[in-house]
């Protein structure tokens, strides 16, 4: 069953029905300010920082679920409707939320009263823009009123939540004119506050939250809503709100507009400036002047435009054509859409990620990076540093980092072994993309502390060495706290009933090992090794091709279970994820990793493993993360069988680590097998299912339940998954072949047989690449030849095309033709 669909032409998801399984979310923001936005009008904003610079409040885990947002009541006569159904719940005549680049815009009516209301954030300000539409589609004069509401959060958002007894005393507000100031924490702090304010006189306002909604009163029926009058009540401790009431007439066929903002102010002492910060007394001089930015419909509707460009400028770097249209469609908007949102979000603010638990993830960033490289280089190349300044001296890495403050967080500290190889991944990904080795030139700290800083190069010689230099009683590589399964915890030993695994200290090991991270080293090793070779470290690249050798043999020898790579081995020396084992004999993640790493390509060991994974983990909802699931406890494995079968990390559909799948598919050549991992859990091709899988059918989520959970297929924790990053690579570089290297553009396509041509456009390194692709022998990989602007190119050799960065000579447009066979 569907609840919508998708608009290509104007790349948005139409939702028609406000009762969609689960909110159905969209992010408004791409530099600072951001706001999360349901398909009901839910949600919350903050600047840059989720917990630390909330704007305004949201009760996760609330009844009903998606509790508190942006809202606007409408008032006509006894009839209360919202244009985006909630909080009043109050059955519309029509309802439609276009979830689009950035914007969402809700169209929906009440007894011939209309409203569409526009959500987004302008390209280059602080603030949320809603532009609000009414019209009187009657034949009668239309006298209504309209009443806005925000509730403000209080800026830190855990303190919010937690630390009433000082809470309940700190909040301030002023108005003026039609404009609420909310500069609690002012006092302290003194530079920042935040403006809601909309661009017509105002019959009344609200700014405190008991007053608005009525003693013992819901958002559902605010009192002032109901009586129809505001009460003009000024904020003083308790719970600041914002709300504006406008009274409005309309004859038949009018309509009028209000923009409303919603605006995060920081505020540098100036020279006009009268106040004395530390009375509470704000500077208005600079919210006046974002006021006066949105002052009109034309100007809302410039920024709104602007926005649009800048989104169709960005999805402009990669386009297909293709005869598959949910390709073209996922490709073209979604893909690289949700690879922005994940850049932007790391794993912090979803409607699963509450935005105080996690700052920005080592890991996750880096592997965010490889799916938005090629929108944004330079802040790609900006992030990567900033990861890195966060990594310690021995090479290994805080777990996580606050995006505010950009230092390590350490109450999560490090030991999450692979942390370190993903920072190689994301600086070779980077140096493909644009060729700029100056990256590596860069000063950068260590534990954010500029006097220990190196040139990045050297972080990514401690990175590899960290990770060469930690191997254990196999020579494999030491798994630490966790590698990229954080559930797999492997150095623990039992405790009592009612206490938690605990985990051995350094003196007593800690012993275990990771297949995946030896497949990891593997397959990054060689991109440093090629970065040492560029750079003219000859010594180096030679150090680091000798031990990626002798770790291939250990791969083959002790890491090798006779159908598929194992998966680890435990503190014991026990090997997890082997057939000898009872549960979890195998495991989805060496399989990706140590096929991509080519580990045992000759030799056959990598289609055996992909044969095994179909044998063992598909499903029809993907393929899950381990079989047979664990039933019981497993006290020595960590936290992975702490969840029930079927959900999570206990053989779970873990989206992530499908497309690795799919990509290892490529490197064995069976197109067919890789179009059908990516297809199965791809969003466009099951949004048929929204009943079963239930989040929303543009993204991708984090997990869909195995077939051993009780709700196999239904998915959990949408937007904020290295799946975004991955998929993306996996349809765009290996499924398309399109796929940069350092000294070229490789095209290598490995497709279904059943695929003819098809064609992109990539830009890369300054120059426009139009590729057309044909398949007239409906094979699934290999190219027998190409031209470059009519010239032959020798695809002997090497796998696919490369078009060397010389042919396109400069050029702003190339022509690539590409004959499969
Ligand atoms: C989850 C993992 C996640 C980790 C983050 C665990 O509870 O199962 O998926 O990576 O928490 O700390
Ligand atoms: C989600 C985490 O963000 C990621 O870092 C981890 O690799 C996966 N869960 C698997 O545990």
């Amino acid at each position: 069953m569907k609840f919508g669909y998708f608009d290509d032409a104007k790349k948005e998801y139409v939702i028609t029905s406000p009762r969609t399984p689960l909110p159905w979310i969209n992010y408004l923001g791409s530099k600072d300010f951001f706001s999360l936005i349901s398909n009901t009008c839910g949600g919350y904003s903050f600047y840059k920082d989720a917990k630390l610079l909330r704007l305004t409040r949201y009760r996760y885990n609330n009844v009903p679920f998606d509790s508190n947002g942006h809202y606007y009541y409408i008032k006509e006569g006894d009839t209360i409707w919202n244009p985006g159904w909630m909080p009043t719940k109050t059955e519309l005549d029509s309802y439609e939320c276009h979830h689009g680049m950035g914007y969402s815009t809700f169209r929906s009516s009440k007894n011939d009263l209309s409203a569409e209301l526009t959500a987004f954030v302008p390209v280059d300000d602080s603030c949320e823009i809603n532009k609000l539409t009414l019209t009187n589609n009657g034949s009668a004069p239309k006298t209504f009123s309209v009443f806005s509401y925000v509730e403000f959060c209080l800026w830190n958002a855990m303190d919010d939540m937690t630390n009433f007894q000082r809470n309940f005393s700190t909040g301030e507000v002023e108005v003026h004119g039609s404009a609420i100031y909310h500069k609690t924490e002012y006092r302290e702090r003194r530079n920042h506050y935040a403006l809601y304010a909309v661009n017509a006189p105002i019959a009344g306002f609200d700014t405190d939250r008991d007053s608005f909604l009525g003693a013992y009163g819901e958002n559902s029926a605010p009192e002032v809503v109901v009586t129809g009058a505001s009460k003009d009540s000024m904020a003083s401790g308790w719970a600041p709100v914002g709300s504006h009431h406008l009274s409005v007439s309309l004859a038949p066929g009018e309509s009028k507009t209000f923009v409303f903002v919603l605006a995060y102010i920081e505020n540098p002492i100036d020279q006009k400036w009268v106040g004395r910060p530390e009375d509470g007394v704000i500077n208005r001089a600079p919210a006046e002047a974002l006021m006066a930015r949105y002052d009109t419909t034309e100007k809302a509707d410039a920024a709104l435009a602007a926005l649009k460009e800048y989104w169709d400028k960005l999805l402009s770097h990669f386009t297909i054509s293709s005869s598959e249209e949910k390709l073209d469609r996922m490709v073209n908007v979604w893909h690289q859409y949700q690879c922005m949102v994940t850049f932007n979000m790391s794993r912090s603010a979803s409607y699963f990620e509450s935005g105080i638990g996690r700052g920005m993830g080592f890991r996750d960033s880096c592997q965010d990076l490889l799916g938005f490289v090629h929108l944004i280089p330079d802040r790609a190349r900006e992030r990567i540093l900033d990861i890195a300044a966060t990594q310690f001296e021995d090479g290994s890495a805080y777990h996580q980092y606050q995006p505010l403050t950009k230092k390590g967080n350490s109450d999560i500290g490090s030991g999450f072994n692979d942390d370190p190889l993903w920072l190689i991944a994301g600086a070779a990904a980077y140096i493909k993309e644009t060729g700029d080795y100056t990256i590596l030139d860069e000063m950068t700290p260590y534990d954010s502390d500029p006097s220990k800083a190196t040139d990045f190069m050297e972080h990514l010689r401690r990175s590899f060495h960290y990770t060469m230099e930690h191997l254990g009683p196999h020579g494999l590589p030491l798994i630490g706290r966790a590698d990229w399964n954080d559930c797999l915890n492997l150095n623990c030993f039992s405790t009592e009933p009612g206490e938690s695994f605990q985990t051995f200290g350094p003196s007593e090991g800690p012993n275990a090992e990771s297949v995946f991270i030896a497949g990891m080293f593997v397959r990054y090793g060689k991109d440093y090794a090629a970065i040492c070779r560029h750079r003219g470290m000859d010594d180096e690249a030679a150090v680091a091709e000798k031990a990626i050798a002798d770790m291939e043999k250990t791969v083959l020898d002790a890491g090798w279970d006779g159908e598929w790579f194992l998966r680890a081995y435990d503190h014991y020396k026990n090997k997890v994820g082997s057939k000898e084992c009872e549960e979890g004999k195998i495991f989805i993640e060496p399989q990706g990793f140590c096929v991509m790493a080519e580990i045992g390509l000759k030799e056959g060991n990598c289609l055996k493993a992909m044969q095994s994974v179909e044998k063992y983990l598909d499903t029809k909802y993907g393929i899950v993360l381990l079989q047979p699931a664990y039933h019981r406890y497993h006290v020595e494995l960590g936290e992975i069988s702490s969840y029930p079968p079927g959900y999570k990390e206990n053989a779970g559909i873990f989206c992530h680590n499908n497309p690795w799948i799919s990509i290892a598919e490529t490197v064995v050549g069976r197109g067919s097998r890789a179009w059908q991992v990516y297809t199965r859990t791809c969003p466009a091709y099951i949004e048929d299912i929204s009943e079963i899988h239930r989040t929303e059918p543009y993204v991708y989520s984090q997990m869909i339940a195995g077939k051993d959970a009780r709700n196999f297929g239904e998915a959990k924790n949408s937007w904020l998954t290295g799946t975004a990053a991955w998929t993306f690579l996996d349809v765009s570089q290996y499924i398309l072949g399109i796929r940069p290297d350092y000294d070229g553009l490789v095209i290598d396509p490995c497709i279904p047989s059943s695929l003819d041509d098809f064609t992109a456009r990539r830009d890369f390194r300054g120059t426009t690449y139009h590729v057309t692709v044909k398949n007239p022998n409906h094979v699934e990989k290999g190219v027998i030849s190409m031209t470059v602007d009519g010239k032959d190119v020798d695809v002997s050799g090497i796998s696919g095309g490369m078009i060397p960065i010389a042919l396109a000579d400069g050029k702003k447009d190339v022509n690539v033709e590409v004959v499969m066979g």
